[in-house]
């Protein structure tokens, strides 16, 4: 449903939540920026995920690495030789694309027309000569189904290619000077290289994990659909450490701790679902993906993945040094295998925001009209701000008991002092921003102490003890 992205896309950027990256150039393709309310909304997410991942994990623990790594890092892990997509150039437009892409658009055109079958042909097709890495294949079914660019309208194509997604710059003044550095396209690596450190200085025992939350950056070639493919990104990965032989017990545990996760966010079971992996990465023996059912149709959020002793292994042969767990239980040492767990966040970002979205149509004082009102259904512990605070007039004594009571809350939580417009105006504002609770400061609070507090998704009221308030929205945070 084009609509809704568009829709969601222009409430973002309205209400402060995400914006094109250096607007005022124009923007820059496949980067953004997260505003006042979108990076307090990210936040709370990366910190849901950080405690339910590390503190609520006996056996799991954080840690943040850098984004720049040793350049052997992505020798040993694979990515400097298979970390490329398959590509092909447009002669006419010197437009590039990714080939898959192309194949999907034209899938989807298929079933818009009716054609189902076919289209379920088509990727099926697609999905094989991709896991065999047949480039000529690929070009040949580009060429059977009549693709032509968007651009120039031509099938005017060159071969298929392999690219490289890793962006590189030179570390130290001196350029070219052998010091040529990737930019992480994923957190993992950070924790692989960092395993024996944490082992041994957190005196961890198999099986453990270690989590991390940070930004990874690929030069994705068709990147579009909003926040949901971008050059650079933000991943909350973590990596389990297990016996071998073991691993396919703890990776069917962690999809179904992931999608538990998911659900806890307020996701409809209906809206998620499994995906299997066509084509395995170099690294895994077993991989699923989390799909939600955005907009655009049901896609991967988060990717669970058995990737056995590669990356451990790996880095033991190229940096020379050991990398082994001595097993107490079984007196042995060995190369630990790994599962891991690896979420975007700015696609959790998304789906949190798309499920939230709603229009929805409210009665006014003249029963022969109706309005419309856009409001974010946050869960409340998500929600930026969690209070509004608003005195009805400018005057009267009524601002400084408002005062008051953001001075008691925002030690607590984040709440809003809002005084301008009217009621209706403020709390329309707040439902787009997914504030769950407003409070109204009127005459009658001078008198005894209560207000109006308003439910932001049943638009229902209720008078309270100005006592309460702070309790009440802990309680529905907690
Ligand atoms: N360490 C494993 C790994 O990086 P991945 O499936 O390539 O696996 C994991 O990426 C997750 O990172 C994806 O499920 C997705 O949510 C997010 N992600 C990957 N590429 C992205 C991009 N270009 N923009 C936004 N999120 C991305």
């Amino acid at each position: 449903d084009q609509h809704k992205l568009q829709a969601i896309i222009a409430h973002s950027k309205e209400y402060g939540f995400v914006f094109p990256s250096s607007e005022i150039y124009d923007g820059l393709g496949a980067v953004y920026d997260y505003g006042q309310y979108g990076a307090q909304l990210k936040k709370n997410i990366r910190d849901y995920w950080w405690k339910s991942m590390t503190q609520l994990q006996e056996n799991i623990v954080g840690i943040d690495a850098a984004i720049f790594m040793h350049p052997t890092t992505w020798k040993a892990s694979g990515h400097v030789d298979n970390f490329s997509d398959p590509m092909i150039d447009n002669k006419d437009s010197k437009k590039r694309y990714r080939v898959d892409h192309l194949l999907e658009a034209r899938a989807d055109k298929l079933e818009e027309e009716g054609k189902a079958d076919a289209a379920r042909l088509l990727i099926g097709k697609m999905e094989q000569l991709l896991s065999a890495d047949d480039l000529p294949g690929l070009k040949t079914l580009i060429l059977e189904e009549g693709i032509v660019c968007p651009l120039s309208g031509t099938a005017n194509w060159t071969d298929v290619r392999q690219f490289n997604l890793m962006f590189s710059t030179q570390l130290g003044s001196v350029a070219g000077e052998a010091g040529e550095i990737y930019l992480r396209p994923e957190t993992a690596q950070g924790i692989f290289v960092n395993f024996l450190n944490v082992q041994k200085t957190g005196r961890m025992k198999i099986p453990f994990g270690i989590a991390q939350t940070g930004k990874a950056f690929r030069n994705e070639i068709v990147a579009r659909q909003f926040i949901f493919r971008m050059r650079e990104f933000e991943q909350m990965e973590m990596q389990f450490f297990v016996r071998p032989g073991t691993e396919l017990d703890w990776y069917a545990h962690w999809k179904e701790t992931r999608m538990q996760w998911h659900r806890s966010l307020g996701i409809p079971e209906d809206k998620l679902q499994f995906h299997d992996h066509a084509k395995l990465a170099h690294y895994a023996n077993a991989a699923v993906d989390i799909e939600y059912n955005f907009p655009i149709g049901f896609k991967e959020v988060e990717g669970i993945h058995s990737r056995t002793d590669y990356d451990l292994r790996r880095h033991q042969e190229f940096s020379g040094k050991k990398i082994q767990y001595f097993d107490p239980e079984i007196n042995k040492n060995y190369i630990p295998y790994v599962v891991e767990t690896s979420v975007g966040l700015d696609r959790t970002f998304m789906m949190v925001l798309s499920e939230a979205y709603a229009e929805e149509e409210v009665a006014t004082a003249d029963p022969a009209k109706k309005d419309t009102r856009t409001l974010l259904k946050l869960p409340p512990r998500l929600s930026p701000v969690k209070l509004a605070v608003l005195p009805l007039v400018k005057k009267d004594g009524l601002p400084e008991i408002a005062r008051t009571l953001m001075d008691e809350c925002k030690q607590q939580f984040h709440c809003i002092y809002e005084e301008k417009d009217s009621i209706g105006k403020r709390y329309r504002r707040q439902d787009a921003i997914g504030t769950p609770f407003c409070v109204t400061i009127d005459h009658q609070t001078r008198e005894d102490q209560t207000v109006t507090i308003r439910y932001r998704d049943s638009l229902q009221q209720d008078r309270l003890p100005i006592s309460m308030i702070s309790q009440l929205v802990q309680d529905a945070i907690r």
